[in-house]
């Protein structure tokens, strides 16, 4: 096991920088996520800790160690792939003990780890297929388990449920995150999927354009967004933003759409204009007429099982909300709406820092 440490790690290619300056730990024993759109240098970060990708400027330290001039293995560490290849020739069995094979390990001692390994991940019934005659959870398990039965200080895994369909990422999720409550070995996790992200994680950082937006745990990121970025990629459907302007600063007054809004913030807006941010989780849709409610036109339903995801127009802002699914809401008509005052986020409009 071991602490990771990035001390003012830059990454280049030629000249272009694809991970700014980072600074940051990742504490012993630690499900560690990376988190961000395509292209914003998470397996760069991720490769960078394997050793698979030299580090432009800066320090990595595993504990006290610089690791920067050491081999992927020295390092000691096992990266799972999104593309898992397994070996198509060799079973489940050898798949699983084949870096053991590689070292001077008696057949007896890695008979016992494949069979606990196997054990760990429920693949005993299937040690002597071949990858071909596993489903994809299946093969996405051994290759899990060639990567632990070497019990590495730390867990490397990019993207190692996106080669699975919806119902299976879901359920490995649950899966993976079981393992890890096991084995509580570092692990650092790279995903452009934020509910994975906040559901496995102990902390994440959400990444853009190579620089960490914000880090801390699920909730904190949820809850508090740094900034327009992480509240917009945080969070399914996304954030609602509205522009509002400062009518008073003390008491704070905010005209957002023609509703004063009286949020209590960290700190005061410095300009008159701000950002509003309203999660459609948050927003409830009704069809019936009730205390401090907006009237809207709604344009669009959704259906998500119990509820409908419900786009609407309130006084020709477009926004979504929720509504339960056995109301009478229908594109094109009136409906009802309740902002939760209490929930709104507020932005600067010039830097996206929230306030
Ligand atoms: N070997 C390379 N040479 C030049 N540019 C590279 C190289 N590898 C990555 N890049 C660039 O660095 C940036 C970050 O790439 P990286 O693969 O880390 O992104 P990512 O966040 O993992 O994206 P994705 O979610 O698509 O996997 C991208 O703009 C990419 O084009
Ligand atoms: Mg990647």
């Amino acid at each position: 096991m071991a602490e990771i440490k990035f001390e003012k790690v830059k990454k280049r290619f030629k000249d272009i920088t694809v991970v700014k300056e980072l600074g940051l730990t990742i504490n012993n024993g630690e499900f560690f996520t990376f988190v961000g759109p395509s292209g914003c240098g998470k397996s760069t970060i991720l490769n960078m800790i394997a050793g698979l990708e030299a580090v432009t400027e800066g320090k990595i330290y595993f504990d006290d160690t610089i690791v920067n001039e050491l081999s992927p293995k020295e390092r000691d560490v096992a990266m799972v792939f999104q593309s898992y290849a397994l070996y198509p020739h060799m079973t489940v069995y050898e798949n699983i003990a084949f870096p053991l094979m590689m070292k001077k390990i008696s057949d007896e001692t890695i008979d016992a780890e494949v069979k606990r390994v196997a054990a760990l991940l429920g693949l005993e019934e299937m040690l002597n297929r071949k990858p071909r005659e596993l489903s994809g959870g299946q093969r996405q398990r051994v290759a899990l388990g060639r990567a632990i039965i070497r019990r590495p200080k730390v867990f490397l895994m990019d993207e190692p449920l996106s080669n699975l369909d919806a119902r299976l990422r879901v359920e490995m999720r649950a899966e993976l995150k079981r393992l890890y409550q096991e084995l509580k070995i570092t692990t650092v996790y790279v995903t452009h999927d934020q509910a994975e992200a906040l559901s496995l994680s102990d902390r994440i950082a959400v990444l853009h354009q190579g620089e960490i937006q914000q880090c801390g745990t699920p909730l904190e990121v949820y809850l508090k967004p740094a900034n327009i970025f992480v509240g917009g990629f945080i969070g399914s459907p996304t954030m609602n933003f509205i522009t509002g302007s400062v009518q008073n600063l003390q008491p704070l007054e905010i005209n957002c759409n023609g509703l004063i809004f009286s949020p209590v913030l960290e700190s005061l807006p410095e300009k008159n204009s701000v950002i509003m941010g309203i999660r459609p989780e948050d927003i409830i849709v009704s069809d019936e007429k009730a205390d401090k409610c907006i009237e809207v036109t709604v344009s669009l339903l959704e259906p998500a099982g119990s509820l409908n995801w419900a786009d609407f127009v309130w006084k020709g802002v477009k926004m979504k909300g929720n509504a339960k699914a056995d109301l009478d809401i229908k594109a094109g008509k009136k409906a009802f709406m309740k902002l939760p005052m209490d929930k709104v986020i507020v932005f600067d409009r010039d830097s996206g820092r929230r306030l």
